[in-house]
């Protein structure tokens, strides 16, 4: 794998002159990860049968899950979606609204696009990302890049070049190395029904922000804060953003997640001496908690901006936490009524099989 790195650097033209190689290697049927706004995408040439496949076989993904194609500008759009089907006018509203950025639409699929991006699918998700490096890496490959997170499939997504490396180290062919991801959660998906639009994934174009931009209602899929419930969109079936640690969520009134929280520590500390616990709380919690861990299973973000702060975070800590030993890790959860809350709330009900706690 060869690694180059671009961080800091913004300028449209001296990216793509120094991208020149990986864009090359990535149009001719190289894999090559790349930074977004969102987390790292593992990108190969939409195309190409033949690179589709090996996004599959270096993640180890299931072949029934598709992926998401990516585009500098509109036009590409002509190069993936069904040009004999009139763009819905949500849609475009949609785009014009968002794009770029972290949201992916559900698009009648055009007969060029390897088969292998929609398995068994008619539509693909699709989405322009907002991240200088990205949009450099398409426009100079000149072809719609099919990524999905880049890292090895149930693991958590990588937000961070160290993640990939990790988990793909000899299976690609080029890492651009564009620092830590922005948002850290990846992006909404959305699907356009005849009476609503259904977030299939949560993510940073919230639900609030899609209303504001469509008549039609917004609803969430029934999985999103359900395990128990079929998912819509493939990839959500997978045990998914999962370290190996047991994950622990709670949310409610504050008081009540503080005394929740402590019981949780006090009895597992006196009855189980085996468990080694992190915790990932906003300072406040931590200052009333009265409670410290050692450093490197403790991540206090600050209260006021604690939403984003742990979307931006979150699977570089579950990762880390791993790496330290913790058996169980207790997240101080977020309102997922509220803006990335609901991506937030979403993965952390993924990573805990469900153990989620409503108190007070
Ligand atoms: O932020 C992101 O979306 C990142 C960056 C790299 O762009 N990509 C990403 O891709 O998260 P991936 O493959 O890890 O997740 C794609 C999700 C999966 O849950 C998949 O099942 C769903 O989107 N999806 C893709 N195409 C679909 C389709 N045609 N129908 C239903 N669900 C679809
Ligand atoms: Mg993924």
């Amino acid at each position: 794998m060869r690694r180059l790195t671009v961080a800091g650097i913004r300028h449209e033209a001296q990216l793509r002159e120094m991208l020149r190689e990986p864009a090359q290697s990535l149009r001719r049927g190289g894999l090559v990860a790349f930074p977004t706004e969102t987390v790292y995408g593992l990108g190969a040439n939409a195309l190409e049968e033949e690179a589709v496949r090996r996004i599959f076989a270096a993640k180890e993904r299931p072949r029934d899950n598709p992926l998401i194609v990516h585009i500098a500008d509109d036009a590409k759009l002509r190069d993936v979606i069904d040009e004999n089907q009139p763009l819905h006018e949500d849609a475009v509203r949609l785009m014009r609204a968002f794009w770029p950025g972290p949201l992916t639409l559900l698009l009648p699929a055009g007969a060029r696009l390897a088969p292998s991006v929609h398995p068994g699918q008619p539509l693909v998700g699709v989405r322009m990302p907002d991240h200088p490096v990205a949009r450099a890496l398409i426009a100079e490959a000149g072809v719609p890049v099919a990524a999905p997170s880049a890292n090895r499939s149930g693991r958590p997504s990588p937000t961070t070049p160290d993640d990939v490396v990790a988990d793909l180290d000899g299976r690609i062919d080029w890492l651009v190395d564009g620092g830590p991801c922005p948002i850290g959660v990846e992006s909404t998906v959305l699907l356009l029904e005849p009476d609503c639009a259904r977030i299939l994934r949560p993510g940073g174009v919230t639900q609030e922000m899609i209303a504001s931009v469509i008549d039609r209602p917004v609803l969430y899929a029934a999985d999103v804060f359900d395990v128990a419930s079929a998912p819509l969109a493939p990839g959500m079936k997978y045990r998914h953003y999962a370290p190996n640690a047991r994950v622990h969520v709670w949310w409610g009134e504050p008081e009540a997640i503080d005394e929740a929280m402590r019981a949780f520590l006090l009895e597992a500390v006196q009855d189980d001496d085996l468990m080694v616990p992190a915790l990932i709380a906003p300072d406040d919690f931590v200052r009333r908690f009265g409670w410290a861990l050692s450093d490197e299973r403790q991540a206090v973000l600050p209260a006021d901006t604690y939403a984003e702060e742990l979307a931006r975070h979150l699977y570089r800590l579950l990762r880390a936490f791993d790496g330290a030993g913790a058996t169980d890790v207790l997240v101080h959860g977020v309102d997922p009524t509220h803006g990335v809350g609901a991506a937030v709330m979403n993965r952390l009900y993924k990573a805990s099989a469900g153990r989620v706690r409503w108190v007070g």
